[in-house]
């Protein structure tokens, strides 16, 4: 039985156990209308309830994606990109169990209107796909529609794969290789750790580029700047903030997207902002999941953490450390909020 499957089996069931309706996340639109002077006004309205593959088609010029070890984990070694987690194993594997856990959260794999366009058949574009999964998760599902993931490093699928799903390395703050106006929906997740505020903007107007006019930009990222956070959890991430300051990258970028990124093209004809928030080892299942899913991530970046407080120096200091922060988010009722940004290309601009 292959990953994909063995994991679907297990979401099935776990889907059975825990009804999404009832756990305590919450999601809230906010859709900014938009005018023929592309100015803002955002109507909100609240809703609650309750070592794989190393080979692949290189595509930037002149792109090496080399790596480089560091306390036991391997990691990018890539001019111009600032990717903090490692690419290693342990990683992969935690991507693809993220994958089902987000999925599951999120309600689905997507929220633009695009479900009868994938069922017919459109060209779509996974940018910083890592693995893969959500690429291959869909591709299994939309049998018509073609998928095409890039990241800066090939942890994806080189040969066993379905044959409408295709991937390559590239920069994705680089130039694209792909043509103008050539996909009908662009999917990004999770590039909060890998790009700088300059490589937002760049990566944005590449995406823009590449989108036919008419076709959807979803981008889902998560905000590490937590509701509810106690003083144990704030001093692990005041270490990954200091991290993130020294790179040009900012841990809320997922609230300023919208407003100061996307909105500022002039080229959207629709943008929603859809947040929605992931509980932190309370609230069931779910957050116990997504909070193992957390741990595992601090984990990783043990290397970026340590440089920035010395009293975290000791790797299994560290990760007892990280139980006392699980029992702080429980007790605190810790939330991170993430945002999902579903935004429409202007016909014509
Ligand atoms: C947290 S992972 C998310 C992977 C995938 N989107 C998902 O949600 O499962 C972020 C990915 O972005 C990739 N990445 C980071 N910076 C990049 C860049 N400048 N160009 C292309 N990929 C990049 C990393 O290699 C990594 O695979």
């Amino acid at each position: 039985m292959g990953f994909i499957s063995s994991i679907r089996i297990w979401v099935e069931k776990y889907k059975q156990e825990h009804n999404p309706k009832k756990n305590n996340t919450f999601s809230k639109r906010i859709k900014y209308k938009m005018d023929s002077s592309n100015t803002v006004s955002d109507t909100r309205s609240v809703s609650v309830s309750s070592e794989s593959s190393i080979s692949g088609a290189t595509s930037n010029t002149n792109y090496k994606p080399g790596h480089k070890f560091e306390a036991g984990r391997r990691f990018h070694d890539i001019e111009n990109v600032s990717y903090f987690f490692p690419n290693d194993d342990d990683e992969v594997d935690r991507l693809h169990q993220q994958h089902w856990i987000v999925r599951h959260i999120m309600g689905g794999n997507y929220q633009s209107p695009i479900g009868e366009e994938l069922k017919n058949g459109i060209v779509v574009l996974d940018s910083g796909c890592g693995p893969g999964t959500w690429s291959l998760d869909m591709g299994e599902m939309y049998p018509n529609s073609t998928f095409h993931g890039v990241d800066a490093y090939p942890v994806f699928p080189s040969e066993v794969k379905p044959r409408n799903c295709h991937f390559q390395t590239c920069n994705i703050a680089e130039k694209l290789p792909f043509p103008d106006n050539h996909f009908d929906f662009i999917h990004q997740r999770l590039l909060i750790f890998g790009l700088t505020r300059t490589n937002w903007r760049d990566a944005i107007n590449e995406l823009l580029r590449v989108l036919k006019p008419g076709g959807w930009l979803e981008i889902l990222e998560c905000d590490i700047e937590f509701q509810n956070e106690g003083p144990k959890q704030h001093r692990v991430m005041d270490a990954i903030f200091r991290a993130f300051s020294k790179k040009d990258m900012s841990p809320t970028i997922a609230r300023e997207l919208g407003p100061d990124y996307l909105q500022p093209t002039g080229q959207l004809e629709v943008l929603n902002d859809k947040l929605i928030s992931f509980p932190m080892n309370h609230g069931g299942k779910t957050g116990s999941l997504f909070w193992s899913d957390f741990r595992q991530g601090c984990e990783a970046l043990h290397a970026w953490v340590q440089k920035e407080d010395k009293g975290f120096e000791d790797l299994e200091e560290y990760k007892s450390f990280m139980s006392e922060c699980a029992a702080e988010c429980t007790e605190y009722k810790t939330n991170m909020l993430w945002h999902c940004y579903s935004a429409q290309k202007k016909q014509s601009i």
